[in-house]
Order: structure tokens, then sequence, then C-alpha cells
């Protein structure tokens, strides 16, 4: 069955208000609802969101909106691809039951919003040092879905790992009720972690994308048995950074953090890779795209 489409905040909310229960006054009624939150033009690896949202709610929510506030100036907010009635389509297969796709109007009565959401210094880092304002973009538009949809259970990919981190800390700050659940990044087969700019790609491109994903599996190798020194650590990532670039991408970052995103403990001699969990992240343009990956290193 095709989802039920709502462009309208009132029409959403009041479409969804007898799953919570109260406009029957019976506790039995009360179902979980579930939001995916996307920007469209979706691809297997959105869909996986929401076949996961529906192992935990019984109603699935997915939002459609290209979010002008988290777009720099000179970015793709204008070219990004908008494909509301292929996307409605696809989420049929896999059983949504509405989709909210709102117009920016509607979202924000006032562009920029005067109200923020802003993450502090987990979203300085990463992407936000070369994305300045992302952060807050997403902060105020996550914020307005939880507040519109007011769902149980929230999925987001694993693919963006500094933004989920960064809704993680949302939810804790402001006392959303509503549990977070990452979602596994989705590859094509040969490794290329799935986007919607991958297709800014062209062929020849394509060919080469996944050499990201093979670097950063190699590196990820290299550091999960811990122990290594400051010195051999600083000579791998340059190694795989030259690779990388040789191979005809352009560096934005490839980092290694820890699974909170804080800095690897390091004196001059030792980088303390032994006590706790490791993440590799990576952003990268290679022709139009910017590519995003990561991999979570489980050290020991
Ligand atoms: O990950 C995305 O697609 C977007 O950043 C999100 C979470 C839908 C907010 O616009």
């Amino acid at each position: 069955m095709s989802p039920i489409i709502h462009h309208h905040i009132s029409s959403l909310r009041a479409a969804l208000q007898p799953y919570r229960g109260q406009q029957s006054g019976r506790q039995d009624r009360q179902q979980r609802i579930a939001l995916v939150p996307t920007m469209g033009n979706l691809h297997e690896g959105h869909l996986e969101l929401v076949k996961i949202a529906k192992q935990h709610a019984d109603i699935v929510v997915v939002s459609i909106f290209v979010n002008p506030t988290q777009f720099g100036v000179g970015e793709d907010f204008d070219s990004y691809p908008r494909t509301l009635d292929e996307d409605v389509a696809k989420l049929a297969t896999v059983g949504a039951d509405y989709v909210f796709a709102p117009s920016v109007d509607a979202m924000y009565p006032v562009l920029p919003p005067p109200t923020t959401v802003l993450a502090g210094a987990i979203s300085n880092q990463l992407c936000g040092q070369s994305r300045p304002g992302h952060f807050d973009g997403v902060g105020i538009v996550v914020s307005k879905l939880f507040n519109i949809v007011q769902p149980d259970v929230a999925i987001f990919g694993q693919k963006d790992y500094q933004q989920l981190a960064i809704i993680k800390q949302l939810v804790r700050d402001l006392s959303y009720p509503i549990e977070i659940v990452g979602a596994p990044i989705i590859r094509a087969d040969d490794g290329l972690a799935l986007s919607s700019r991958n297709q800014y790609l062209t062929e020849s491109e394509r060919q080469v994308a996944p050499i990201l994903h093979r670097e950063l599996q190699d590196l990820a190798e290299q550091l999960k048995d811990g122990g290594i020194s400051q010195q051999a650590f600083e000579s791998l990532l340059a190694d795989k950074r030259t690779r990388i670039s040789e191979a005809g991408f352009t560096i934005d970052y490839l980092e290694v953090k820890t699974e909170a995103l804080g800095s690897v403990a390091s004196d001059s001699t030792t980088f303390n890779i032994e006590n706790e969990n490791i993440v590799i992240l990576v952003a990268a343009w290679l022709g139009r795209a910017r590519l995003l990956d990561n991999q979570l290193v489980v050290v020991g």
C-alpha cells in the first residue's frame, strides 16, 4: 500500500493523533511511532532504515525535506535531486505508513530561523569544520521534526557518524523522550557506501570510489590490535592520505577518534588505542561528489 502523504504540519499531527491513544481515551489503542528523517532521493540505504523502523514501531513516518538551513553558500541545495513520486513508490514496497513532505515555507515561517540549536564542540570538528553551520541546520530541522511527529523512536544511518552522535547529544540535552537507533551502513557490492550524492559521480569516478572503503578497512585492520607508537600511527595515516589522494580524491579529512568522537589519548611516544574502541572517519571529494565513510574498530 502506498504511504499517505502530508505536506502540512497540522494535517500530519491530526493523522498521527489517534495512534497516541489519547483520542479514544483507551490506553490499549496506543501504538509506537517511528520517524525516519530523510532528504529524499531514496536508495536502498534509506529503505533499510524503514525496515529497521518497522521492527521498532507500529507506524512508520518518513520525512522527505531538503533542508535549506543545513546547506552552506555554494553547496548543492538548488541541485539536490527532488524525486518525491519515485520516493513514495519505493516507500510503498517497504511498508512506510506516512510521508511528511513539507514545503520550505511550512517548515520555516521565517528563514533563516532566529531560534538556533547549537551542538557545541562535537559539531566544530570533522564535517563541521569544512561545512560551518551545517550541524546547526541539522539540529534545528531534526528538533522540529521531533516536535512535529513526536515519535517514540527515530532511525538515523551510521554513515553520517558525526550527525548521529550530535542527534544523540541533542536528545539527551533537550530531554526528548525518543529512542535513537543507529542503522548500519549499506554498501554497494564493491563496498561503496550508498548515498544520494553518489549519482554525482561519473562512470570512471564510480570505479574509483570504492577505494575509500578499502583503504579504511586496511587501516582498521592495522589498528585493531592496539599498541602502536605515535610515530608508527602518524606514518600509517600519512600513507593512507597519500594513497587516497593518488587515487584521485581530494581529502577533506581522514581522522581517528574515540567512539564518542573525542581525541584518542596520546603522548609523544604512544598512541593509546588499547583501552577503547576507535572510529576512523573520512570525507573526500571525488569530482562533484563529497563522499563520507567511516569504520568502527573494536580494539583488542
Ligand atoms: O541525513 C540526512 O539526510 C539529513 O541530514 C537529515 C537528518 C534528514 C536532516 O535534514
